[in-house]
């Protein structure tokens, strides 16, 4: 069977009072969906092809449970019966083609592709998402829109209850929509929605991955992986150490490490480590830093910009503690992960 669309979700919505989508949550969305499942959307709601974003009632979702039935795709079928008893809104967002989203439907679709792990970092667009999110209170009590929390923080006051806010801020936790398996993070808030976390891997409390970014394999996180930087397998991020993102001034290099890896403690990278690289520890390489190249016995053959380095296998990066001078060396010893580290995920 072909397949036909690009992802497609039911899910359920939180509006603020003006009924614009805050966020919504996907159960389980569906990439590169059947055409038969799509001919079951199309004949059961009003979706009429394209992308589209659509409010399901109880009768739209009696009819898609048949559909869906019919169409063979027994998961989304029983996911359609099951949200006929919710209380919020139920959402269909379709997405035939991978664009540039429109509405916070779409983007939350997406964030969530990407934690699900259906896609990979940098896999699906994701222009212009941060002007249709809007910022949000994410509380005890729910997703509230910023602008309307000091009023429901009165009235909860009033009837005895306080609202724990727990961020302000226009991505929610990732593990709140989806805990990956095999992974371990030590402090949700530190990993938001949009994440890619790969089985095998762990995020200790200092640890934090932000969206369309994250890990592909086995990784002990202890450092941060800012928007977009992508973190191999087997590769290892410090206690404390820094991924330059691209957001605010940190170049419009999109950073990659790649396999069997390490960036030491409070180190960072501004450049992209190819495989088995290891930066010691509380050395920062921006893409400007000039960088002694040694030889076996020490000697600098040449001097280059970090920036001519970005990617590169098998380098070892430190700050001469003598000279203060930045230094690349081969790097004889790859790093081995601790296997105890990862066994337990
Ligand atoms: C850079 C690093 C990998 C070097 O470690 P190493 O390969 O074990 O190297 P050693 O400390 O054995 O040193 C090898 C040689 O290099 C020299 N050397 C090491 N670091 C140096 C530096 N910054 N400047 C000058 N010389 C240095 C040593 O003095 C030694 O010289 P010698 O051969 O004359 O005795 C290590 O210091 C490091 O920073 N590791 C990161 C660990 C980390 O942060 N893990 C995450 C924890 S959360």
């Amino acid at each position: 069977m072909s397949n036909t669309i690009f992802a497609f979700g039911l899910g359920i919505g939180t509006q603020n009072k003006e009924g614009n989508w805050l966020e919504v949550f996907y159960a389980s969305p569906s990439l590169n969906t059947e055409k038969s499942t799509v001919d079951a959307l199309l004949e059961s709601t009003n979706y009429e092809g394209g992308n589209s974003t659509l409010e399901l009632d109880e009768s739209d979702l009696n009819r898609l449970h048949m559909s869906l039935l019919k169409a063979g795709n027994i998961e989304q079928a029983e996911l359609a019966s099951r949200l006929k008893a919710s209380t919020k809104p139920v959402i269909l967002c379709v997405l035939a083609t991978d664009e540039a989203p429109t509405n916070p439907a779409e983007v939350y679709l997406k964030l969530q592709l990407i934690s699900h792990r259906l896609v990979k970092p940098h896999n699906t667009v994701l222009d212009g998402m941060f002007g249709l999110l809007i910022n949000t209170a994410w509380t005890s009590e729910g997703p509230i829109d910023v602008r309307e929390l000091a009023d429901r923080q009165l009235s909860a006051r009033m009837e005895g209850r306080t609202i724990e806010v727990f961020s302000v801020d226009k991505f929610p936790k990732m593990l709140n929509f989806v805990v990956p398996t095999g992974i371990r993070v030590g402090d949700a808030a530190r990993v938001r929605l949009g994440a890619h976390l790969a089985e095998g891997t762990t995020v200790m409390h200092e640890g934090f991955v932000n969206f369309n970014a994250g890990t592909l394999g086995n990784s002990m996180v202890e450092g941060r992986i800012s928007a977009g930087v992508v973190v191999g397998n087997g590769s290892d991020l410090g206690g404390g150490c820094s991924t330059m993102g691209t957001l605010s001034g940190g170049g419009n290099i999109v950073i990659a490490v790649g396999e069997q890896s390490l960036i030491g403690a409070n180190a960072g990278i501004g450049i992209g480590l190819g495989d088995r690289c290891i930066v010691e520890s509380g050395l920062y390489i921006t893409a400007g830093s000039k960088v002694a190249v040694l030889d076996e016995n020490n000697q600098v053959v040449s001097t280059v910009k970090a920036r001519e380095l970005s990617g590169q296998s098998d380098l070892l990066f430190r700050r001469n503690s003598a000279t203060g001078a930045i230094e690349c060396k081969t790097n004889k010893n790859a790093i081995a992960l601790n296997e105890m580290l990862h066994a337990h995920n």
